[in-house]
């Protein structure tokens, strides 16, 4: 490990010696073309391989609904010309809600979840044509042991974790969810994913990343006497089964999930792990994952890393952490570095299943080359940015109209996001949206 330190990169030489000076392996293709093309995703025909990633905004309307806000974000993404738009963090019931101002869909917010649909395609369609139709992609959650609906820490939690059960002071005592109540929130996937279709989205996320509920049934091992805990077809079953009943439910839904390919906690407390090296990522268990989602009928994933509430750096590599938050003990670097490697040797594994890869913002207007050579390598298919995005929507149509982004537009890795987000205010680019969300 390097020591941190803030991006200085000048040039794409510079790029190239500081991943040398610190043994990475950083691909890089000044032409970035090959990112604006057309794209094959789980049989569907995407306009560029560019995605915004989901990036929650803590603004909906009480019920859940959609609000202003949020149609503003989805605008700006839409006009900005991305391919592939996945929709933030939406819970399909009031408890998995991570902070009051999350999205939530139900049949009393469904008409505006239509409305955001709408909204998209024709943004869209005005900006760049009838034939530009981004897909759309919608996350269903439920937050489990980060729940918060209505502020405070209001856990459900699978299994008892000594790494994650201090974060909200939970005694030893504190009860697990039932396998009867994973069922129930099981079914409310099921029906939420049935709402997402008649609203119009092209596919749903059964979220199972950065260690809410899905995502912490893959790390159960010592969930005891439970058919969601223990071995590793245990451990898949709710994720496995709640795409199993979507896919029977909503045929013509696409279903994916944004996975944590490893939870980078310990082993036996984190998924992805070496059971030899407990602080190793070990993509064993993930590879086989992602098979047996590619045989459930899973096309395409996007692949993440980590709990942010834990160690955020590992899913964001950034300059600046939080207010009060701590610095990594590596380079940002190396943690665009893993990302890249993990999505590579998942791809490698499973090269029918079209990888959405994340990770690129700390890189700035490096990140599309890095991209492009990602992809022309077979090593991603297509290539995300969540703060990237935030910071700066038209991305796409930059790089579409000149090449290359612009400096003056990037995301600065600042983390004041994620404050924003921590505070359950409304979430959006504190320094390129600073009208907006400007902290003072
Ligand atoms: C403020 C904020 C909100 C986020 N919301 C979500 C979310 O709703 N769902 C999700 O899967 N990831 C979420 N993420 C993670 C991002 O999608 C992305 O994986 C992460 O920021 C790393 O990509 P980047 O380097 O391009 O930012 C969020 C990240 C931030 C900073």
């Amino acid at each position: 490990m390097a020591a941190h330190a803030i991006f200085r990169l000048r040039t794409a030489e510079e790029l190239r010696d500081e991943a040398g000076r610190l043994g990475l392996e950083i691909p890089y293709e000044e032409k970035t073309s090959i990112l604006l093309e057309m794209a094959p995703v789980a049989g569907r025909s995407v306009p560029n391989r560019l995605a915004v990633l989901p990036m929650e905004g803590a603004d909906a309307e009480a019920d859940g609904a959609p609000s202003e806000w949020t149609l503003r974000r989805y605008r700006r993404y839409a006009a900005g010309g991305s391919g592939l738009i996945w929709c933030e963090a939406t819970a399909v019931r009031r408890d998995g809600r991570s902070n009051p101002g999350q999205l939530m869909l139900t049949e009393k917010t469904l008409g505006g979840f239509g409305k955001l649909a709408d909204e998209v395609r024709a943004v869209a369609k005005k900006e760049w044509g009838p034939a530009h139709r981004p897909l759309l992609v919608l996350q269903l959650t439920h937050s489990g042991r980060f729940s918060k609906p209505e502020g405070t820490p209001s856990p459900m939690i699978v299994q008892h974790n000594p790494h994650l059960d201090p974060l909200h002071g939970l005694p030893p005592d504190y009860p697990l969810v039932s396998d009867g109540e994973l069922e129930e929130v099981r079914d409310d996937f099921v029906a939420a994913a049935e709402l997402a279709a008649a609203a119009g989205f092209d596919g749903v996320d059964v979220k199972a990343c950065h260690g809410y509920l899905v995502a912490e049934t893959l790390a159960a091992f010592n969930r005891t006497e439970s058919r969601y805990g223990g071995p590793f077809e245990n451990r898949t079953r709710l994720l496995l089964e709640t795409i199993r009943l979507i896919r029977e439910e909503a045929p013509a839904l696409l279903v994916t999930s944004r996975l944590s390919a490893s939870d980078t906690v310990p082993f036996p407390y984190g998924f992805g792990m070496d059971p030899e090296a407990p602080e190793r990522i070990d993509l064993a268990e993930t590879k086989a994952l992602v098979s047996l989602l590619a045989r459930a009928g899973v096309g395409f994933l996007s692949v993440s890393l980590g709990i942010p509430y834990w160690k955020p750096h590992f899913g964001r590599p950034f300059d600046e952490p939080v207010p009060g938050g701590k610095l990594p003990e590596e380079h940002p670097l190396e943690g665009v570095a893993r990302h890249l490697r993990i999505a590579s040797e998942l791809q490698r594994s499973s090269p029918g299943t079209a990888l959405v890869g994340a990770g690129y913002s700390w890189l700035r207007a490096f990140g599309p080359g890095v991209g492009a050579a990602m992809v022309a390598s077979g090593r991603t298919a297509v290539v995300g940015l969540g703060r990237g995005a935030l910071a700066y929507p038209d991305f796409a149509k930059d790089l579409a109209a000149r090449g290359r982004l612009d400096p003056r537009k990037v995301c600065t890795t600042c983390s004041l996001c994620s404050h924003l987000l921590r505070q359950g205010r409304r979430t959006g680019c504190a320094v390129r949206d600073a009208e907006v969300y400007g902290i003072s």
